[in-house]
């Protein structure tokens, strides 16, 4: 199916390909991140904003990638290469080594969620939640199940794309889906969920102008979309000209903010009705990992049905974003090295794995990564692809973009370009201004202890 090199992998369906890109999107981020922030920035003001960031700012760069991918027929060092030129290779490698730092501490916090739906599922819901995450997130434990999440990630991926990660992806997110959308009806039924909908729902319009909240929110969208580091690039370098990619780009930034929107319907009222918010804001993982299994506890055996289907959820979104985010890098050495697959992805995952025993012995590495990795460097890329995709090759992505798109797609690609071009890049440099200061204060209090 690819048009270039007769040994590369390719998608087999169009579904494939959307649900692979929709399984990269939807994970961790959606729930741990995206909760988090969203009590952080005040609820309502955070989620309005985060929606038009996604579409205003994640649609645009989305197809970028897309775009850039397709045409590459490469992973991002090569395919930026190919379709921009030899300097901006560099922007790939930095997408390469964006995705494995983010790789090597998602995987410790997916090790979490592995323990507590095990957990959840043979033994329940622990009093002491708050305790119990002590020891769950450092130490021997967290190290462990990061290895084991690790290993998972690493055969999928070497079972390739349409043998692995599309084969995963077909049958994952239907399922995860199905669990989300059931658990945010089982919410409703909540003594007090009134309250959490309401800070959920309601924005305060002094929130709504606080620039640290807008600086959150593009950089909440980015990490939960994928974007800045190449995941989708490399998506899209499977696929063929057949494949409608302004379609696509929009199915799954909304399928990816759908899932974190209705996530937040199971979250704030689960919340409020045990009266658990103080628990939330006091770390970046109060809210999933000690707030909610503490009211799954206090529900019975009620608690520990809906406990286990949510964590399962979490697993399930970690590990088909794991994978994209592992097959940046493998992809990488394939193309760059010339080296088999299975070398390649155990070559990235040996480096993840090693990489990640720092944050899972210390949770404060956790949250520095995630800081310089999971903010810094993803804006960073959005912003240098908003400026290669929409000012250096905006020929070669007009017409790349309108490739197998239907007619009234295909009208819309100038419109989106014409955004990627003028709206973007401000808007990103104002957020990677902040979004700099924040980091340097970050790494600074890290090290002053
Ligand atoms: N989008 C994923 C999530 O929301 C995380 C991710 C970031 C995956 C960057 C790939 C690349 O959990």
């Amino acid at each position: 199916m690819a048009t270039t090199g007769a040994s590369r992998d390719a998608f087999g369906t169009r579904a494939g390909f959307i649900l692979a890109a929709a399984g990269s999107a939807v994970g961790l981020g959606n729930m741990w991140r995206f909760s988090y922030q969203a009590s952080e920035g005040g609820g309502a003001a955070f989620v309005l904003l985060y929606i038009g960031m996604t579409i205003i700012l994640g649609i645009p760069l989305m197809l970028a990638e897309f775009g850039i991918g397709r045409r590459g027929q490469s992973a991002p060092v090569g395919a930026l290469r190919r379709v921009v030129g030899p300097h901006s290779a560099l922007v790939g490698w930095l997408g390469a080594v964006g995705s494995l730092l983010i790789l090597s501490y998602y995987s410790v916090i997916a090790g979490w969620t592995v323990r507590y739906a095990l957990e959840a599922l043979f033994v329940g819901f622990p009093g002491d939640t708050g305790a119990h995450f002590g020891a769950v997130s450092a130490g021997g434990s967290a190290a462990a199940f990061h290895v084991g999440f690790m290993v998972a990630t690493l055969l999928i991926v070497m079972a390739g794309i349409k043998g692995g990660i599309e084969r995963v992806s077909l049958v994952l997110m239907p399922a995860l889906f199905f669990i989300v959308a059931g658990l945010a009806v089982w919410a409703v039924t909540l003594d007090g969920a009134g309250e959490g909908y309401s800070v959920y729902l309601k924005p305060d319009v002094g929130d709504l102008m606080n620039p640290s909240v807008w600086r959150a929110a593009a950089a909440q969208a980015f990490f939960s979309l994928s974007l800045g580091m190449g995941a989708m690039m490399t998506f899209a370098s499977y696929l063929d000209r057949q494949a409608n990619l302004p379609q696509s780009a929009t199915i799954v930034a909304y399928t990816d903010f759908g899932v974190a929107f209705v996530a937040g319907l199971v979250v704030f009222p689960v919340i409020f009705s045990f009266g658990l918010q103080g628990a939330v804001g006091a770390s970046t993982v109060g809210a999933l990992f000690i707030a909610l299994p503490s009211a799954f506890d206090a529900m019975g055996a009620i608690g520990r049905v809906v406990g286990t289907a949510f964590f399962v959820a979490l697993v399930v979104g970690a590990l088909t974003s794991a994978i994209s985010m592992l097959e940046v890098v493998t992809a990488s050495f394939i193309d760059e090295f010339k080296v088999p697959r299975r070398t390649a992805a155990t070559a990235a995952a040996i480096l993840a794995t090693l990489l990640g025993l720092l944050p899972a012995l210390d949770t404060d590495v956790l949250g520095l990564m995630d800081k310089i990795a999971g903010e810094f460097l993803l804006v960073l890329g959005a912003l240098l692809l908003a400026i290669l995709g929409g000012w250096l090759v905006r020929k070669q992505m007009l017409e790349e973009l309108a490739a197998g798109a239907s007619p009234w797609w295909a009208a819309q690609v100038p419109r989106i370009l014409a955004v990627l071009r003028f709206v973007v890049p401000p808007i990103v440099a104002a957020v990677l201004f902040f979004s700099a200061r924040e980091t340097v204060t970050t790494v600074v209090d890290f090290f002053r202890g």
